[in-house]
């Protein structure tokens, strides 16, 4: 029989990825304290998470998991329709609506099953999905599962998403995007997204993963920054496991879809209720996020020292005003290079390889950093470049940025 076994398919795989230096590896956090991260027997300061307002071992937060899990233990037995639907679940979604000033909430397992859910719910064959470049790759999975066209836009480019639109009727069609991009860290030009998706009679969904809880009135996003409702945009994405530090996601937005979600999509159908016990810490979590607008400040104050040392030492930056601030080096080994580099001083930072000769570090910066921090960080970091220049020249200017 010439049926490919596995074994080879998967080892052929994985020396693809050794040759083009794309092995991912786990590492291995032992204990951490805030920031400060015990990994592989070493202490690093940890610039890589997306606990961006330093909610996930507040101690209320955390109280609240213990007590959820005291009273209800570890899990919900059940999905949702069948009978793991709780109290504490309904009253995460009540307040998400509430803070986000939407009518209607639901609670979902992950962001990536979110992201799933929706689109698969809403869209089939013959439809569209009209996507930024750069979404997160649930949203191009969503769409892939719906078995709807799927068809992408350059990176922030509302004409394009125009553009798209018009090339496709006589389906229905979602107009899809970040609010704020969890590698670049730029936000979405959602006004125009929005006036486009209302001429074109589409639905406009914004995945704010990254932004709920850092911009906007009392942290309210990305869709209340741009002044937008939920009539502009009926259904937004809040994850629970970014700057609420928790874990899960919540469909924001009106009545009839999440009601129609809640109903058909999938995912949430056919997966088993986050634990109330979660459902609980979120629910402080977000009183947290919403009323300690604190947060938010020092984390303006860490952007902006952030910017302006690295702009001083002359790292290559994204046009970012978010915690996620990413720093260009181009060849994939040089970008790891560094991150080795500055590991060995005691700072974790990402690496993200997208387009050959566009590598970057990502910079994540949360409330419990403290401006000393970042001083540090960013010196270490022109060091680490410095090294990097003289092992690996420069990359070929001609190669174009990735669209
Ligand atoms: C933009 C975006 N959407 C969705 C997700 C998935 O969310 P979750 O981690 O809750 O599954 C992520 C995760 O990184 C993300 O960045």
């Amino acid at each position: 029989m010439s049926r490919p076994g596995w074994r080879q398919r998967i080892e052929a795989a994985r020396l693809v990825r050794e040759a083009t230096s794309r092995r991912r590896v786990r590492r291995l956090v032992e204990r951490r304290r805030g920031m400060r991260f015990f990994v592989d027997g070493r202490e690093l300061l940890n610039f890589s998470s997306n606990d961006y307002l330093g909610l996930s071992q507040h101690f209320t937060v955390a109280s609240a998991l213990q007590d959820g899990a005291a009273r209800e233990g570890a899990g919900a037995t059940a999905p949702h329709l069948e009978c793991g639907h709780h109290a504490a679940h309904q009253a995460l979604e009540r307040e998400v609506a509430d803070w986000l000033q939407v009518p209607a909430a639901l609670l979902l397992g992950s962001g990536y099953l979110a992201n799933l859910a929706v689109l698969q719910s809403l869209l089939g064959e013959g439809d569209a999905c009209v996507q930024d470049r750069l979404n997160h790759a649930s949203l191009v999975d969503g769409a892939r599962l719906a078995g709807c066209k799927l068809r992408r836009y350059p990176h922030a480019d509302a004409e394009g998403a125009l553009r798209q639109l018009r090339a496709h009727t006589g389906g229905m069609a979602v107009l899809a995007t970040d609010g704020l991009f969890g590698v670049e860290g730029d936000l979405a030009p959602l006004r125009q997204l929005a006036v486009v998706a209302r001429v074109q009679g589409a639905l406009l969904y914004v995945d704010d993963a990254h932004g709920v809880g850092v911009v906007g009135p009392e942290g309210r996003g990305s869709v209340a920054a741009a002044g937008l409702d939920h009539v502009a945009v009926p259904l937004q994405l809040v994850s629970l496991g970014k700057a609420l530090g928790g874990y899960g996601a919540v469909l924001a937005g009106d009545t009839a879809l999440v009601e129609h979600l809640a109903e058909t999509a999938r995912p949430y159908v056919h997966s088993t209720a986050l634990p109330p016990a979660l459902a609980h810490a979120s629910l402080v979590a977000v009183r947290q996020a919403r009323s300690q607008e604190w947060r938010r400040e020092r984390l303006q104050g860490l952007i902006a020292t952030f910017r302006a040392l690295a702009g001083t030492a002359g790292l290559d930056l994204l046009p970012s005003d978010s915690p996620i601030q990413p720093v260009l080096v181009g060849a994939d080994q040089a970008a790891l290079a560094m991150s080795a580099d500055l590991e060995d001083a005691g700072y974790w930072v990402g690496v993200v390889r997208s387009a050959p000769g566009h590598a970057r570090l990502r910079v994540s910066l949360s409330a419990l950093h403290t401006p000393a921090e970042v001083v540090g960080l960013v010196e270490a970091m022109a060091r680490a470049r410095d090294r990097a220049a003289i092992a690996f020249p420069s990359p070929d200017p001609t190669i174009p940025e990735p669209a």
